[in-house]
């Protein structure tokens, strides 16, 4: 029997899970994995006494755990940057393993740390064990490319949009209430929650380093219950992706809402939860789907990677890639494209020459009446791949035109790999 001896940072949602977790399931994974996980110190800010801590001694300072010589693994579940990044540099000084859920950290600072201490499932799509599949179960494959739902709010808001044609501000307040949604929802709708999940997943796929900066984001507040009802129309589903793609000149990493045919298994998972889809040479296109989050769900990635320290087991993102990370501009997508205009003979011919001007063919239209008055019309058409720099030409053009009476609203397609 492996003895681990675990120190826990926080005292919130995931950190209960953890707690809660190991209390219920203790003997099952002593059994299962010969390791007995005894947690000696937890360190918050402030004590809660009606939390079952198993025996373990209480601090309100997290440094307290470097001190502990019987802590062998930091639990890092504080949240935010700065404090949790000093915690994890001070554990890995200190010749301590480090489990820890926060996206933010690895994804900003993953790397200045040491890889050779960190674990972090839980940081991406809570329960799903990506990180492993990556790593372990997928090792033998070559990835081109992986996409996935990755930011559960997101796809519960598009999820209700689709259902009920409510629009975005009526859904936002909904999931607030329901606590899928942050009183400040910014990291979530934005899509900077996800591109922190991608960033990580760039890392473990592509060797690429940690590199959020080079992650195109864009997030849901754009889209509308007319878009997604268009959408529908064409075959297709709303969904907030992460995307990454080995091609020939670079890889691509981007986060923004995109089209996906009604028959691909992503578009079939809705409400809160995510799914992430690999796409490799051998295993062929495995999708991982379950919650991303919550506190029971979060604690079986967090003790998953505290049952694999008992084995020294990293996660160990290396930089093996100088393969360039593509700007937005350099990505080819099929687009959505709706178009509001008047509805007047000879719109839509306008329309054709501009696409056609750039080379932009047209795989499927659709003319409806505006939703605003009468004499309006909207656009809606499906383009072939295009890239994008061509697409923001195009766009202007589009947008210029005499006839057209409002934002031209693009949408990106999903690639089909
Ligand atoms: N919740 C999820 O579903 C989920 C899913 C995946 C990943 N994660 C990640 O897991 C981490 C924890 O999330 P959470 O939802 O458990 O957060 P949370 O409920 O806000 O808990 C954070 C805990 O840390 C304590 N804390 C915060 N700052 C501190 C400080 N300076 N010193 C000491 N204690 C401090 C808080 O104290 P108080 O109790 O006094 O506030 C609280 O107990 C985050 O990195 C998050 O991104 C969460």
């Amino acid at each position: 029997m492996k003895q681990i001896s675990v120190g826990i940072a926080g005292l919130g949602t995931v950190a209960q899970g953890v707690l809660e977790l190991l209390a219920a399931n203790r003997d099952l994974i002593r059994q299962r994995s010969g390791v007995e996980v005894n947690v000696v110190r937890v360190a918050s800010r402030r004590a809660k006494p009606e939390v079952d801590l198993l025996g373990a001694d209480f601090s309100t300072n997290v440094m307290d755990l470097l001190s502990d010589q019987r802590v062998d693994v930091v639990v890092e579940l504080i949240g935010g940057e700065r404090l949790a990044k000093e915690l994890i540099v001070g554990a890995t000084a200190a010749g301590k393993a480090v489990v820890t859920a926060n996206k933010a950290v690895i994804a900003l600072h993953g790397n200045d740390l040491s890889q050779q201490h960190l674990r972090y499932e839980a940081a991406v799509a809570g329960a799903i064990p990506i990180i492993q599949a990556l790593q372990k179960g997928l090792v033998g494959n070559r990835f081109s490319g992986l996409s996935g739902i990755i930011n559960g709010t997101c796809n519960y808001m598009l999820s209700a949009m689709e259902d009920e044609g409510v629009g975005f501000d009526d859904i936002l307040q909904r999931a607030q209430a329901l606590g899928y949604a942050e009183a400040d929802p910014t990291f979530d709708v934005d899509g900077i929650d996800a591109a922190h999940k991608l960033t990580i997943l760039m890392a473990l796929a592509f060797g690429t380093g940690f590199e959020f900066p080079k992650v195109y984001i864009e997030g849901i507040r754009a889209i509308t219950p007319v878009d997604i009802g268009y959408a529908a129309e064409l075959g297709y589903r709303i969904k907030h992706l992460g995307i990454l793609r080995n091609t020939a000149v670079g890889i691509e990493a981007r986060v923004h809402p995109a089209l996906v045919l009604q028959s691909e298994l992503v578009a079939n998972v809705n409400g809160v939860l995510n799914a992430v889809q690999v796409v490799s040479d051998a295993a062929g296109k495995p999708l991982f789907s379950g919650p991303g989050a919550g506190g029971a769900a979060t604690a079986s990635a967090v003790v998953a990677d505290i049952v694999a320290w008992a084995e020294g087991a990293a996660t160990s993102a290396t930089t093996t890639s100088a393969v360039p990370v593509l700007s937005i501009e350099q990505v080819s997508s099929s687009y959505y494209l709706r178009i509001p205009s008047r509805n007047e003979p000879g719109v839509f011919a306008e329309v054709a020459q501009i696409l056609s001007s750039y080379d932009i063919s047209i795989d499927a239209v659709i003319q409806k009446d505006g939703h605003e008055q009468g004499d309006l019309v909207d656009i809606v058409l499906l383009t072939q791949e295009i890239l994008e720099a061509r697409m923001n030409q195009a766009a202007t053009e589009l947008q210029a035109l005499a006839s057209v009476t409002g934002e031209v609203m693009r949408i990106r397609v999903a690639p089909q790999d």
